[in-house]
């Protein structure tokens, strides 16, 4: 039997807030290491939305987590995301999947972008069980409110939000 091999994928977009990264994030992203030789984060900067951190604070932390990995870029993007997608040579769009809540946005985020652009592929990542409940929003409001963060934020991340909540 013939089998008709299509080119493998060369890179992945993984989009999202990031505001900030989390360890869940950064599970996704290694999970999808292993997936595809290249993933691009795509960081949204959107002036509609308030965020904690710049666009540019928040890229600085994600290059910072992989400063050694030669496979991950990240970038800013705005507008569509399969506009950014189809500019950057990507087709694969990776998201995280925690809990069933999670499902029925992301269940039409992903039927959106096929009908935006019926090329592009989101493909669903489960984090590690310990990460499942995991958002920055709850780190921000944690953090906030005098929590500590063991092992949910990477040490660069806390470091920032220390700067933004605790310095006086
Ligand atoms: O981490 P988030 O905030 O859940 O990420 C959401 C994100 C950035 C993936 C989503 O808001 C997005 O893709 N925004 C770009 C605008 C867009 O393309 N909208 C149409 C698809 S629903």
């Amino acid at each position: 039997m013939m089998i008709n091999r299509k080119p493998v994928e060369k890179r992945a977009i993984y989009p999202g807030s990031f505001d900030p990264i989390t360890n869940g994030h950064i599970d996704i992203i290694l999970r999808g290491e292993k997936l595809f030789p290249r993933i691009l984060i795509a960081v949204l900067e959107n002036p509609k939305k308030e965020t904690l951190f710049t666009t540019s604070e928040r890229i600085e932390m994600i290059r910072e987590i992989f400063k050694g990995h030669s496979g991950v870029e990240v970038k800013a993007f705005h507008g569509l995301l399969v506009e950014f997608a189809r500019k950057n040579h990507a087709r694969i769009v990776i998201r995280g999947l925690r809990v069933v809540s999670d499902f029925e946005y992301e269940f039409q985020m992903a039927l959106m972008n096929k009908n935006l652009n019926s090329q592009i592929e989101t493909f669903f990542v489960m984090p590690s069980a310990k990460y499942a409940f995991l958002s920055s929003s709850l780190v921000k409001e944690a953090y906030a409110l005098g929590g500590r963060l063991d092992d949910l934020v990477p040490d660069v991340v806390e470091k920032r939000l220390y700067e933004k909540f605790r310095k006086t």
